[in-house]
């Protein structure tokens, strides 16, 4: 049923809306996403559970072809999903937008990163909606789900699929949906995280609470784009402050000789008022380092700095110098210097049992001891090779890089690696992520 207030917003031209919300209700309705990427793909194959016929959209053609063929390329996916629906025609991959007259829902999952500067870089979203915008026609529903800052949806998009006379709320429908999902989580995935919806009327988040309900379990509508936009930044500053926090905990619980990990586990006992994060070798993934970085800047514009951002990033980004200065340390008791030893990194990618590389504190923690001078090898059951910044990589065999490693740092505590087998083989170990919780051993140092 529709509310009163949507009711007479659609009231000049109800066609295009009600034609929608048949076709929503009666699974006819054709879907599309673009950019098939962590996010993009899980959520095409969560539509085509539910019986919604989808195309991926990407420029990458490579993706479009591995989908096509019914094979995955993201971990959380597996390529029996994709070729189930592929071969049951549910799901297809283009790299044309001219898709897009066909389409009814359009949902963009394009990245949105940071520039040289750090500031916002929003020109893939840019490209996408104005690829919409050449083939967009009345009666569509347009979702954003990149992650940005607050009035993106109005102030960017709006004017252009408005510009050739549409309008949000009567012709199309126009909302933004944060994704939450958590790569690796083996618990909450796409279906069962609720959905954050905020319209640009109200009758669009009407509309779009209609789609999502089929694939989602739980929608949670707001009362506008920008508050949605809002809650993503509330829950990953959430995160950054936290974990930059936890992370000054442990420099401190350093220099007081406490074990920060011990202090953490013994707070997390208080059963209510209390939230245990942990600390670590630095941020890492697309989303924490960064999605606060865009609140941030969008206060700059209105004059009020973000302190709390601010000081939790500078925290977080020094981590990886804490780290290599206590690999200095532990060689030190060894007579040996960072320069010319061989240190192992143990894990590369920015979080437990993943392949995503992007951000990862890894990559700092192999330039610092490359700059100073260290032979760095890796392994990572998950990451085959590593190409960065003048730096290629591959990883090696456990064995033979605990064997010939003068120092060994855990830099991502993935599940299964044999940590008994590590403190057996290696010299020494630092432990940035307390993977050796449980081992009692003089050649492991922690954080
Ligand atoms: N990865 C996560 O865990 C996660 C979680 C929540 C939110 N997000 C947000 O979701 C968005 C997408 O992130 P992701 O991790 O899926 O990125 P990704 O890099 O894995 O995938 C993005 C895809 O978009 C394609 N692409 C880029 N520009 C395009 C364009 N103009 N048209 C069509 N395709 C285009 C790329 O080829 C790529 O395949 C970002 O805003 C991110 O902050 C990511």
């Amino acid at each position: 049923m529709l509310s009163e207030t949507a009711r007479a917003e659609g009231q000049t031209l109800i066609n295009p809306m009600n034609e929608l919300l048949k076709k929503i209700a009666e699974k006819r309705v054709q879907a599309g996403v673009i950019g098939m990427g962590y996010v993009g793909l899980p959520l095409a194959v969560e539509i085509a559970n539910a019986g919604i016929q989808v195309v991926g959209i990407d420029l990458d053609g490579s993706k479009v072809e591995r989908i096509n063929a019914g094979t995955s390329y993201i971990p959380d996916v597996t390529s029996e999903a994709v070729n189930k629906h592929v071969a049951a025609k549910r799901l297809r991959a283009v790299t044309d937008f001219r898709v897009i007259r066909e389409l009814d829902a359009i949902i963009i999952c394009v990245p949105t990163p940071l520039g040289k500067t750090k500031d916002p870089d929003l020109s893939m979203v840019v490209s996408a909606v104005d690829r919409i915008a050449e083939n967009q026609r009345p009666g569509q529903l347009i979702v954003l789900e990149s992650t940005t800052y607050p009035g993106t949806t109005e102030e960017l998009m709006l004017p252009k699929l408005e510009e050739k006379g549409l309008k949000a709320g009567r012709d199309f429908f126009l909302a933004f949906s944060p994704e939450r999902v958590d790569p690796g989580n083996p618990s909450f995935h796409i279906f069962n995280t609720p959905k954050v919806i905020g319209g640009v009327t109200p009758l669009c988040l009407e509309v779009a609470a209609k789609l999502y309900s089929n694939f989602i379990q739980k929608v949670v509508p707001v009362s506008s784009s920008q508050a949605a936009e809002m809650v993503k930044l509330l829950e990953n500053t959430f995160r950054s402050v936290n974990i930059g926090l936890v992370n000054e905990m442990a420099l401190m619980c350093d220099r007081l000789k406490v074990d920060v990990w011990e202090v953490i586990e013994a707070a997390a006992t208080k059963p209510f008022g209390f939230m245990p994060f942990q600390p670590g070798p630095g941020l890492g993934g697309h989303c924490i380092p960064i999605d606060p970085l865009y609140l941030s800047w969008k206060l700059k514009t209105l004059n009020y700095r973000a302190r709390f951002i601010e000081l939790a990033s500078e925290i977080n980004a020094d981590m990886p110098h804490y780290v290599v200065n206590k690999v200095n340390d532990a060689l030190n008791s060894f007579s040996k210097s960072v320069k010319n030893s061989k240190v192992l990194i143990l894990g590369v990618s920015y979080k437990k049992d993943i392949d995503d590389l992007r951000e990862s504190p890894a990559l700092d923690v192999i330039q610092l001891l490359k700059q100073r001078g260290a032979k760095v090898m890796y392994h990572d059951p998950y990451v085959p090779e590593i190409e960065f910044e003048h730096t290629h990589l591959r990883s090696m065999p456990l064995d033979q890089g605990l064997a010939e490693a003068d120092c060994v740092v855990i830099v991502t505590n993935h599940s299964n690696i044999d940590y008994p087998k590590v403190e057996r083989l290696a010299k020494v170990v630092l432990d940035t992520r307390n993977a050796m919780r449980g081992i009692k051993s003089s050649k492991v140092i922690k954080l």
